[in-house]
């Protein structure tokens, strides 16, 4: 081994802190580079690089990491050998490295000779999180060296970098463990490095550590070796190229269960020791997936091992470093006692999506972050693919409407962004973590596979693996891959290579015009927005007319022509009508078109199960002819449809395009409705409006909506029982529905509930409630002061973080605004209640009427120490935000908010959070202006 140990002259290093001053001459090389050895006279070197992104001339080979962690004193010393290889001369090397001390810097040559006698000068730029090493001796173009670094820092206090976390055991000990989070931009917390995705490099890793504890990473340990103070040093094997957001290490004591895939990947779960037995569902999920993914894209997971690890302190749901996952608890422990049929389905997913990211994000990378969707659309969309196939019980198609109408929501305000956007500053590549990125880019790639064919599709991502294996790709390399599902000879002949029936069915894919795929695909990835399509009979004839569907500005309005201006979708259309039994098909390019379908049709269908992401407007009685079919054969429509007709409807509605009593007539059938997927859509909206009156403190919509709702499902919720039994959706139907039944306060649901709150509390708590209906009556029970104590004490001592969810969320539906100003004192203490569960706490009591001016004071009174704690620009920012301001309907508190945000300017401009937020509130005052009156009324009729 080799490590260098110089002395530390830290004021040399001191001396170095300037500002970035100069511009560099090219943006790919620092400037300047000097034969001679110049006296090191450092006080006038100012910073070589002023660019957030990394000179490319000086590109990472292989890191050689030693980290060595004390738990006690909580802060770690480490070195890296770095192989570089440098493609210019050059006199400077520009990394990342945030809030590290680097104690020494020194240049190697490929002989690891010294390239200078001198202790190397570090200069810093915190604001660009990059420091700049200065060699004397310039480093020459072709050549390889090495840089050698020692640093240290504490064990950091937050969720990102190399961070402490821990957890108390059943006895009341505190167990420390350290482990690490680097996506995207915090693996330069933990040590120097060239932290963007496109600097891929081996890894060999090794971590010292205490005989009573375990080591991980990524890869597994080659060799163990005992040093002379007793500690022992893991040696974990050579890495496969990756990026630097995709290395973990973690340091804990803790348990694990494993088993083999038939490819031979040695497979574990760990967990905290008292949580090892909620591992094992886990564990065969992971197996099973795994399994599926190698045979889907007919591509070997390389590694010899898969970690995954259920992280006491995590702040977001999971993350998939290459090898050694990392999960909150909730997103990978299953308690058979304690966990609904919806956590059962949480947790298969998150393991799905990780596992995805193996190869969508970890063989394949994208170039840059501007793309971010290539892994978390891929990786979203990848779960449904594999749940539906390896778990069809679960039946998670069942959600993938929703996953879409989730980003509808979004897109369908002014302020959304294209799924690929600029994003350059860290807070900016955070952001790109959203709803577009995951849930829209899903969608449009089920639009896209829809018009491809599974089999086409699946042929096309196997080829853009294959092509981009340990490199990184762009959108555009998606597109080439996914058209040219040829071979290259085949592909040169000009011929076509499908059968023909899916030839004939995917006409454009035919070798030469696969370019046709790119402008498609451009429209749905570059350009911002969801098209709304309008439908209108002519004769024969289906007058099509696509714009952007917006939903806080109307077509009377002003700023209408500019917010259209340009944009044009190339939608894959789909539509059925009342003739025939098959599909029809027409790629509509240009805003306004037709087809023909006949003089005889009746009713027309468009977007056929929603398998495309835009929205369908029927013109004339387009709307009338749908109500009336769901009325007298709605299982003439798939459930898809009848959803997906739910869920336009009520858009319409949002953006003043459709009168509310249509859609809320359309809803009508819904007593004979029997699948759970348009019952609980229907539902949903009416649960929304309900939520909304009653915040608005409007008694006499609220009394007569909370009847109507009671009164129309009654046959519904009376056939519920409260147990556990049923296939998965009757579960989840039992679940909804009595939770909103208890929460309009439905006489025999608050009964049922209060008696087994009181049967629960009697047996000491020993007795096992229901999983699916246990949040209910713990809901219930936390009404009466006595209930909701016994529940705060029972949440401290549980070790099952699911079943604290459930009490917490109970815990914060209280009445007494007391209580969730104690709530929120105790999650801003993060003892009782950890600072990871934060940000759902304030979301939870700002959905609850009573909580929702508390919250929103709250935030802005703790707002600096909210941002410290979570990060400007990370999801649980964003979910503050959005969570505490959605509740707003009134211009008065748009107005509160938009001052909130102009008092912390400098960080709420560097968000698009704040400006959705806004748009959000927008949209709930034209809301109320548009369809309250209308409400009240319908609701007059419906009760007389
Ligand atoms: N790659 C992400 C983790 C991540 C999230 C990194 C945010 C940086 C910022 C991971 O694959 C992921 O998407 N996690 C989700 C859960 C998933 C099941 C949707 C999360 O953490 O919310
Ligand atoms: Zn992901």
């Amino acid at each position: 081994m080799f490590w260098v140990r110089f002395l530390v002259l830290a004021l040399l290093s001191q001396a170095g802190v300037t500002q970035t001053s100069s511009s560099p001459t090219h943006a790919s090389a620092p400037p300047n580079p000097t034969e001679e050895q110049p006296p090191l006279n450092t006080g006038s070197l100012s910073f070589p690089w002023s660019h957030l992104r990394l000179p490319e001339n000086i590109v990472p080979l292989h890191y050689h990491l030693l980290l060595h962690p004390n738990l006690t004193i909580l802060s770690y010393i480490g070195t890296v050998r770095l192989e570089l290889q440098v493609q210019n001369n050059t006199n400077w090397v520009v990394l990342h490295s945030k809030g590290l001390r680097i104690t020494t810097a020194t240049v190697l040559d490929q002989n690891l000779a010294h390239l200078s006698d001198q202790v190397l000068p570090v200069l810093h730029n915190p604001t660009h999180e990059q420091v700049a090493i200065f060699s004397p001796r310039v480093l020459t173009g072709g050549q390889k060296y090495f840089l050698l670094l020692e640093f240290g820092a504490e064990l950091g206090e937050g969720f990102y970098g190399f961070y402490r976390s821990t957890y108390r055991t059943s006895t009341g000990e505190t167990r420390t463990l350290a482990s690490t989070h680097f996506e995207p931009t915090s693996a330069r917390m933990a040590f120097p490095c060239f932290d963007e995705p496109s600097f891929k490099a081996n890894y060999s890793i090794s971590i010292r550590r205490s005989p009573a504890h375990t080591a991980l990473s990524n890869m597994p340990v080659d060799q163990t070796v005992v040093l002379d103070d007793g500690l022992m040093e893991d040696r974990f094997a050579v890495s496969v190229r990756m990026s630097s957001y995709l290395v973990a290490f973690i340091v804990c004591d803790f348990r694990s269960v494993s088993a083999t895939t038939a490819s031979g990947v040695k497979v574990s779960v760990y967990a905290a020791p008292e949580k090892w037995e909620q591992t094992h569902y886990a564990l065969k999920a992971a197996v099973k997936l795994l399994e599926f993914y190698e045979k889907y894209f007919n591509i070997n997971y390389p590694l010899p091992k898969q970690d995954l690890v259920a992280i006491p302190g995590f702040q977001s749901g999971a993350m998939e470093n290459w090898g050694l996952i990392t999960f909150r608890e909730t997103s990978l422990l299953y308690d058979p006692t304690t966990s609904s049929a919806s956590d059962r389905l949480w947790v298969t997913k998150v393991i799905a999506h990780e596992l995805a990211h193996q190869w969508f994000g970890n063989l394949v990378t994208m170039k840059w972050w501007n793309d971010i969707w290539l892994n978390e659309g891929f990786a979203t969309y990848m779960e449904y693919i594999s749940v539906d196939t390896t778990y069809p019980k679960l039946r998670v198609e069942d959600y993938l409407l929703d996953t879409c109408f989730v980003a509808i929501g979004r897109d369908s305000l002014n302020s959304s962004r294209p799924i690929s956007s600029v994003a350059e500053s860290p807070t900016q590549i955070k952001e790109m973590f959203d709803t577009v990125s995951y849930n829209k880019g899903a969608c449009v790639l089920h639009m896209l596979r829809h018009y491809l064919t599974d089999q086409v599709f699946q042929i096309g991502i196997m080829r853009y693996l294959r092509r981009y294996s340990y490199s990184n790709a762009r959108n555009q390399d998606l597109w080439d891959s996914l058209a040219n599902t040829c071979s290259e000879e085949e592909f040169t002949s000009g011929g076509h290579c499908y059968s023909n029936s899916q030839s004939a069915k995917n006409a454009y894919l035919y070798a030469g015009e696969h370019l046709d795929l790119t402008t498609m695909m451009n429209t749905w990835t570059l350009q911002t927005g969801v098209p709304l399509v309008t439908v209108a009979r002519q004769g024969s004839r289906l007058v099509l007319k696509q714009e952007r569907f917006l939903r806080t500005t109307h077509p009377s309005d002003p700023a209408w022509p500019s917010l259209q201006q340009g944009y044009l979708w190339h939608i894959p259309l789909t539509y059925r009508t009342d003739t025939s039994t098959s599909i029809h098909r027409h790629l509509m390019t240009t805003l306004t078109d037709s087809v023909e379908v006949g003089e005889e049709v009746g009713w027309v269908k468009v977007n056929v199960d929603m398998a495309g992401y835009y929205l369908v407007h029927y013109d004339g009685p387009g709307w009338d002819d749908l109500i009336q079919l769901l009325k007298d054969n709605h299982t003439a429509l798939s459930f898809m449809d009848r959803t997906h007709l739910i869920h336009n409807a009520f858009q319409l509605t949002t953006a003043g395009r459709l009168s509310l009593d249509k859609a809320l007539d359309l809803i009508g059938y819904l007593r004979s409705e029997s699948h759970t997927v348009p019952l609980l859509q229907g539902l949903a909206y009416l649960e929304a409006f309900y939520r909304m009156v009653e915040r608005m403190d409007i008694p006499d919509v609220t009394q007569n909506l909370s009847t109507y709702i009671l009164w129309y499902f009654r046959g519904v919720i009376d056939r519920q029982t409260w147990s556990d039994k049923g296939s998965v959706s009757e579960r989840r139907l039992r679940s909804e529905l009595l939770s909103l039944a208890c929460h309009l306060g439905d006489l025999p649901c608050l009964e049922q509930a209060q008696r087994s709150f009181t049967h629960w509390l009697d047996s000491n708590s020993t007795l096992s409630l229901p999983a699916d209906v246990t949040e209910t009556v713990y809901s219930v029970g936390a009404q009466e002061d006595s209930g909701w104590a016994s529940l705060l004490h029972i949440y401290t001592l549980s070790l099952s973080e699911t079943h604290k969810h459930k009490i917490l969320s109970a815990l914060a539906s209280s009445r007494d605004t007391n209580k969730l100003h104690r709530l929120l004192e105790l999650g801003l203490e993060g003892e009782v209640i950890r600072t990871q569960d934060l940000d759902s706490l304030i979301v939870m009591v700002a959905r609850n009427p009573r909580g929702h001016h508390l919250a929103w004071s709250y935030v802005q009174k703790y707002w600096s120490t909210l941002v410290d704690k979570f990060q400007l620009g990370s999801f649980s920012i964003r979910n503050i935000i959005i969570g505490t301001t959605g509740q707003f309907f009134s211009t008065e508190e748009l107005t509160e908010v938009r001052v909130f945000f102009e008092s912390i300017h400098e960080q709420a401009s560097q968000l698009r959070v704040t400006q959705v937020a806004m748009d959000n509130i927008q949209k709930n005052i034209l809301w109320l202006q548009r369809n309250l009156g209308t409400l009240r009324s319908w609701l007059d009729q419906q009760i007389d």
